[in-house]
């Protein structure tokens, strides 16, 4: 149970942000849906979807200072401090270091490590000042970071050098975030989703989802954003869970 989350997800009007804040509520948390205004119509319709008091929307470019400043007051002003910041908004984009129009722009490279990761830090570094706020648990514990690698920070393919870099050094991060925040009692943990059937995949025609689910070991299929959800509600709940990334992914490793 997450009677006691109060959390602040990001990219949380679709996919995998979309199915946190569902199992957040559903097992009795409270969350705040961040995500660019451009995604207000879509949380709105969660929002109703869930017919919970518990949710609330806030518009937010994880980039930038002020907006996640204003995502976290809403938190504190409806339900309290947050206690759980979970990072799923991205973006992803493919190009090859050398194409045929010529090298890779610069410019989507460093958008690409903009969102990715420097707001992936920007949330943490932000939601960690509340949590120290907070009066310790039993454990010792104020709360906890969650953040969305991928396994392209291990296995990236062709064309993904943007996108491989910008989740490699969320993994890279997890480890020193947690040591920097023992302190204050926030652990941080990282999932490396494989492939999930979030909204850019469930474009693709069902024969492709299909071949594309048969690549995974087992189960053959593709991620269900529940599951990543489910594993959030378990990073939540047990408080060993600290500094390291967790593959969800069927035992897939993504070829070149
Ligand atoms: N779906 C997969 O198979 C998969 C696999 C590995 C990793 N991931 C990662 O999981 C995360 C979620 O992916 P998804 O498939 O749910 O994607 P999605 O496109 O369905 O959702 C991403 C959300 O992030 C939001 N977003 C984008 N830029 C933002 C910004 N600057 N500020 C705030 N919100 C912003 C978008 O509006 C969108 O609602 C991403 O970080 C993605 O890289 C997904």
């Amino acid at each position: 149970m997450l009677k006691n989350t109060i959390s602040l997800v990001t990219g949380s009007a679709s996919g995998l942000g979309r199915a946190t804040v569902e199992r957040i509520i559903s097992s009795g948390g409270k969350a705040i849906i961040c995500d660019l205004p451009s995604q207000a119509e879509l949380a709105d319709k969660i929002i109703s979807d869930l017919g919970s008091d518990n949710v609330k929307f806030s518009p937010c470019d994880v980039t930038s200072p002020d907006d996640v400043t204003a995502a976290l007051d809403l938190a504190e002003s409806n339900f309290g401090a947050v206690n759980a910041a979970i990072s799923c908004a991205g973006i992803a984009t493919a190009s090859k270091t050398l194409g045929r129009k010529g090298p890779h722009s610069l410019e989507m490279f460093s958008n690409v490590l903009q969102v990715n990761t420097t707001g992936t830090f920007n949330v943490i570094r932000l939601a960690s000042e509340r949590m120290s706020t907070l009066e310790p648990d039993a454990n010792g514990q104020r709360g906890v970071i969650i953040n969305t690698a991928s396994i392209a920070a291990y296995d990236g393919q062709v064309g993904q050098a943007a996108y491989a870099a910008s989740k490699g050094a969320i993994v890279g991060l997890t480890l020193p975030v947690a040591r920097d925040l023992s302190s204050i009692g926030v652990r941080c943990m990282t999932i490396a989703p494989g492939l999930f059937l979030t909204p850019l995949l469930a474009g693709l025609p069902e024969k492709v989802q299909e071949e594309m689910g048969k690549q995974i070991p087992c189960p053959r299929r593709l991620g269900d954003p529940a599951e990543f959800g489910q594993l959030v509600e378990s990073i939540i709940t047990n408080p060993m869970l600290n500094g390291e990334v967790i593959r969800l992914d069927g035992g897939y490793r993504m070829p070149p």
